[in-house]
């Protein structure tokens, strides 16, 4: 494949620090951005500066927090920027990173991803999107939210995926010459075991000497949905590994 230059939104983050690498390890300039790089996608600062000549903008930034409102309002206003800088700079497409099950999602932090995605594929620019299960790191952030040497973390089920895993499946996306066959399902990302995210973070858990409580109805949106598998992969997922296990033993 011929080299391209990819912009992506969220660089340094869980999922953005592996695109950057699966960029570079394959031979594509990149154009990293991020508050951290000096570019704003909220407020616009840097951003026409740091798209010019992109060919591909790969969109996997996110908010920190799970409040619907504020969330909606990120996504929201960074869609729409990336659409608008993107557009201006001539940019061909906008590959974006999403949630398995967020389609069915009413409220929170779920929801707001469904907005995001709803705005971006009706954007000025092609969007392509892939659905992820809950990436392995993220487990320690749920950990790290709570305080004090017992966590409790939902029961629900998932196939928890490696950032790294779906970090290949997003470059592989956004560098695909073919465009999807009409009414092709939004592809799909996730691990080759089912568990529940509370099982996981005990995992984790033990090795920080964390007691970890999986709660079966915690006070969350949602709960009821993702708690009766919501989360879980669809039939034409792709699974790929490593499990939770196999990566934690591989991390420091
Ligand atoms: N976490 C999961 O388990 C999971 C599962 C499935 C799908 N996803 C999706 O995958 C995507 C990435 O999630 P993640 O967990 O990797 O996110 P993350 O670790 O929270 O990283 C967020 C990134 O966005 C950047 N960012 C935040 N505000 C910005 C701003 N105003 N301007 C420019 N950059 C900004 C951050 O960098 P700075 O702070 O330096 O700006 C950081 O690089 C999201 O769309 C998420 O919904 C996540």
């Amino acid at each position: 494949m011929s080299t391209s230059k990819f912009a992506v939104a969220g660089a340094t983050g869980r999922l953005g620090r592996h695109v950057v690498d699966v960029l570079v390890e394959r031979g594509q300039q990149v154009v990293p951005i991020s508050r951290a790089t000096g570019v704003d996608i909220i407020t616009g600062n840097g951003l026409a500066e740091a798209l010019s000549g992109v060919d591909v903008i790969i969109d996997v930034a996110s908010w920190h927090a799970s409040e619907e409102d504020a969330a909606t309002q990120f996504f929201r206003t960074s869609a729409r920027n990336l659409h608008e800088e993107g557009q201006r700079a001539g940019v061909a497409r906008i590959t974006v990173a999403s949630i398995i099950g967020i389609d069915g999602a009413t409220a929170g932090f779920g929801a707001a991803k469904k907005v995001h995605e709803e705005l971006h594929l009706s954007g000025l620019l092609p969007v392509r999107i892939l659905r992820a299960a809950q990436f392995h790191e993220f487990v320690g952030q749920l950990l790290e939210w709570q305080q004090g040497d017992v966590a409790y973390v939902p029961a629900w089920p998932s196939q928890l995926v490696a950032g790294r895993t779906v970090a290949e499946e997003l470059v592989d996306l956004a560098t695909d010459p073919d465009e999807p066959a009409p009414g092709t399902p939004i592809p799909e990302i996730a691990g080759p075991r089912r568990e529940t995210v509370a099982e996981a973070a005990q995992l984790l858990g033990a090795r920080r000497n964390i007691k970890v409580v999986g709660v079966d109805n915690p006070d969350l949106p949602d709960a009821e949905y993702a708690a009766a598998g919501g989360l879980l992969p669809g039939p034409h997922a792709k699974l790929a590994g490593p499990t939770f296990q196999l990566w934690l033993d591989t991390q420091p």
